[in-house]
């Protein structure tokens, strides 16, 4: 990432950090790499991200290993080992870096990509649904992205009680229509029925479009949760789009599942974040049973969909003094006035090349600074430095003694 991507980054984490702290999450770092079975165990043997897309290789101690594919996994282990949710506590997580997935390179989709996301352990109520989706759409709305740009996909994947019924009813659906469909959905009906619903094959999708749907048959608790996170979504004036063939790539999730696209900018890789919950998460490594939700955005493509919007990324200017010397003479004060702007906290910058004069005020326009302080040995003979503004090309003439102050001044 060079400085234009990578100010673009900071500006995005800036953005969230400012966000989800209002929210009350706090930050957490785990490792670029975990021990493979938390990936395989936590989000399932049966997904292309665990069967096709972990960078996974053995230490020089015979341990496998697996660069993370995502972020959910790593903040449920450390949070069940560092008793995070002990007696009930509830714990507000946010993180943020690169992730690894060995899929087909394409726009919007990389094999080193970068996430934010948060993560909520220990809360059930459907209030933290609507919040985690309110955090997310926030999140882009903050930025700049128009919200008719975005589109917000709801569903609930059931739970233990109903959707081991429609697990099976699916299965059977894919063996009654196996004709019709491809070899991967067809072997899907043995080991991961429901992402059948997530091929791109169009005649696949036909075929699907005409399978029952798990919203008719979600069990009381199921379907009166799903209610509550609309009538909340309602409450705050979220728009969403109910769509049953939203399944997502991971295995953990239970209930609430949300994606938000656009349609501009991404081609097929259109989801810029998504997230939902997994309450039985922590429980598949060995902990408590613990409800937990969470989302993860996407750094490249939400830039993608930013510039198709035509958003901005806000880029302050390098420098917004520069301090010029007209000759070698006085290099010590250009330099120690450069300094003593910088601790007052203002932008300098100075010539470190030898540059002549004309190409110091070159230097001082591409930087972006709007004045530059001309030090010269007549005007310093006289105790004073020349204060150009580059805007209207006018020049002052300040004493050397208060210049910090003028510049302050100046740049108001
Ligand atoms: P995910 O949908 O797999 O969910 O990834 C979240 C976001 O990461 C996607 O919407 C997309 O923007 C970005 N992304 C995924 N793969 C790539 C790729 N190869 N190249 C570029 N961007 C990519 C998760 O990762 C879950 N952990 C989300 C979650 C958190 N669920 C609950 N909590």
């Amino acid at each position: 990432m060079l400085p234009d991507v990578a100010r673009a980054w900071e500006h995005l984490q800036r953005v969230a950090q400012e966000l989800f702290t209002r929210y009350g999450y706090e930050p957490v770092y785990t490792p670029l790499f975990e021990h493979t079975e938390v990936f395989s165990r936590g989000i399932g043997e049966a997904t292309d991200i665990v069967s096709k897309e972990m960078y996974t290789f053995e230490d020089k101690g015979g341990r496998s290993i697996t660069l993370r594919p995502e972020g959910t996994a790593s903040v449920v282990r450390s949070a069940l080992e560092h008793n995070l949710t002990a007696n009930g506590a509830q714990a507000k997580l946010y993180y943020a870096g690169p992730m690894f997935r060995y899929e087909r390179p394409q726009k919007g989709r990389m094999r080193q990509f970068w996430q934010i996301g948060i993560e909520v352990l220990g809360a059930a109520e459907p209030t933290a649904d609507a919040e985690v989706i309110a955090v997310l759409w926030g999140y882009f709305e903050a930025l700049g992205l128009p919200r008719e740009s975005m589109r917000l996909l709801l569903n609930s994947m059931g739970d233990d009680a109903c959707r081991p019924a429609y697990r099976d009813g699916i299965a059977a659906f894919i063996r009654a229509h196996s004709a019709d469909l491809c070899d991967e959905c067809d072997r899907r009906a043995a080991t991961n029925p429901l992402r059948a619903f997530d091929c791109k094959n169009p005649a696949c999708r036909e075929v699907m479009a005409g399978a029952p749907l798990l919203r008719d048959e979600l069990c009381e608790a199921c379907a009166s949760h799903y209610a509550a996170v609309k009538t909340h979504l309602d409450a705050l004036g979220i728009p969403y789009v109910e769509d049953s063939s939203l399944v997502r790539g991971l295995d953990y999730y239970t209930r609430t599942v949300f994606e938000i696209q656009v349609e501009a900018g991404l081609g097929s890789q259109n989801a810029i974040g998504g997230g939902g919950r997994y309450d039985r998460l922590m429980e598949a490594y060995g902990g408590p049973a613990t409800p937990g939700l969470g989302f993860a955005l996407g750094f490249e493509r939400t830039l993608l969909a930013l510039e198709a919007a035509g958003v901005g990324i806000p880029a302050p200017p390098r420098a917004e003094v520069y301090v010029a010397r007209v000759d070698d003479t006085v290099t010590a004060e250009v330099f120690g006035l450069a300094q003593r702007l910088r601790e007052a906290g203002i932008a300098a910058e100075l010539d470190h090349q030898a540059r002549s004069l004309k190409s110091q005020f070159k230097q001082a326009d591409r930087l972006g600074a709007r004045f530059v302080v001309i030090v010269g040995p007549d005007e310093l003979a006289a105790g004073e430095v020349t204060l150009r503004d580059m805007g209207t090309k006018e020049e002052t003439r300040v004493a050397l003694g208060i210049a910090v102050d003028a510049v302050i001044a100046a740049l108001g």
